[in-house]
């Protein structure tokens, strides 16, 4: 297949690239680059054959079009995805991920492409206390970052529905792994004890997230977009469910630092409790997810301590001004 893959220069993305191309499909990977986008991230597969980059915004309709000419299939990852910055300056979310989506949808449908993959998030659905959630529940996102992911997700079940356009939902869950901005937890965390920093847990860090490694996660899209049915929505759970303080125990015990390091700071606002997704949908499209989590930590803190030549130039410029604009005058927890 010739796959247009947006957001190819970010975590996710890049090795959904990878595995594209493993695979034996051609790739056009269409980013914009943005403070998330990092080249490095696809430097091995820069001079392969099947693959081509365009340096581009998925909201300029002219360039998506240009794109598009000869491509198969779309997976659109491109997205601006970190909650804080979406409390702390949200305009650039809607841009992307709700008028973004909108743009390349429509110029996929005008393109005549077999089919569109959208990823989205087990966010837009809020918090769940008990039980797991399933495609056919409601979605309630709670902050500016899922309510706009929500919002391209709910577009490409309208385009479906609208112009009968062939499109697929994936709704992964949170997702770790190698090349990850050290802005989300597991990647702060780890470049932070590596450099003796705190590691600013919320609240009392009881929040449960449910865990999955990239390359299932990408397996689970792939699952998805080769078997799913037209105008379904799948989720992509790791089936893995832990608390905040308990990643955290996990990453000082792989690195071999002290508890010491961790600092209770006040809550995110809006904080969702938990998350935990049914993914039986998926299994039933013969995806399971693959990889141990204990396994897949421990890769995952083994690769930063031996890429420190990947991070440390990010934890720089216009990191340390997010980070202070983040971290810098958070008080303690109430907790
Ligand atoms: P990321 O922030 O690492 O990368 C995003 C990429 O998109 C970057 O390369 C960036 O340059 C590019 N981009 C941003 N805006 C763009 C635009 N307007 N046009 C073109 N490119 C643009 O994100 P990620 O963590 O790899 O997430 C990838 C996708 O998976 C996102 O859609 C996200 O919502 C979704 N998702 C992420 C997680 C997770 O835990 N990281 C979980 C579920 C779903
Ligand atoms: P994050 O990686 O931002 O993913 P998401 O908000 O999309 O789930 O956060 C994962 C969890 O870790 C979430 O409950 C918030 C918490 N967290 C902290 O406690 N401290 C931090 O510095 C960060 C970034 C996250």
């Amino acid at each position: 297949m010739r796959l247009l893959v947006t957001g190819g220069c970010g975590f996710i993305g890049s090795a959904f690239v990878r595995m594209a191309l493993a695979r034996g499909h051609e790739v056009t990977n269409l980013d914009k680059l943005t403070y998330a986008g990092n080249p490095a991230n696809v430097a091995e597969v820069a001079d392969h054959a099947g693959y081509r980059f365009v340096h581009a915004d998925i909201a300029d309709a002219d360039d998506v079009a240009g794109a598009l000419k000869g491509v198969d299939v779309v997976v659109n990852m491109a997205a601006e995805s970190h909650v804080d910055r979406s409390i702390l300056d949200p305009a650039a979310f809607p841009m992307t991920d709700v008028v973004g989506t909108a743009v390349i949808l429509d110029q996929a449908r005008r393109a005549g492409v077999a089919r569109f993959v959208q990823v989205s998030t087990d966010e837009v659905y809020g918090s769940i206390a008990e039980g797991r959630f399933r495609e056919t529940d409601p979605v309630e996102p709670s902050s500016p970052y899922s309510a706009s992911k929500a919002g391209g997700d709910l577009q490409a079940l309208a385009w479906h529905r609208t112009y009968g356009m062939d499109v697929v939902v994936t709704r992964g869950s949170n997702t770790y792994g190698p090349r990850q901005y050290p802005e989300k937890l597991i990647p702060l965390f780890v470049t932070n004890v590596l450099d003796g920093e705190g590691l600013p847990v919320y609240g009392d860090g009881q929040q449960i997230r449910d865990w999955i490694h990239v390359d299932d996660h990408c397996a689970g899209i792939f699952a998805a977009l080769e078997r799913g049915r037209a105008g379904e929505v799948y989720n992509v759970g790791g089936g893995n469910e832990r608390t905040n303080l308990e990643v955290t125990e996990r990453i000082l015990e792989y690195t071999g630092a002290s508890r010491d390091l961790i600092r209770y700071v006040a809550d995110r606002p809006g904080h969702d409790r938990r998350y935990a997704l049914a993914a039986e949908k998926l299994h039933g499209l013969g995806w399971e997810p693959a990889v141990n989590f204990g396994d897949g930590l421990a890769a995952t803190v083994a690769w930063y301590q031996d890429h420190r030549s990947w991070w440390e130039p990010i934890k720089s410029g216009e990191y340390r001004a997010y980070y202070e604009a983040q971290y810098g005058d958070r008080g303690a927890a109430d907790r």
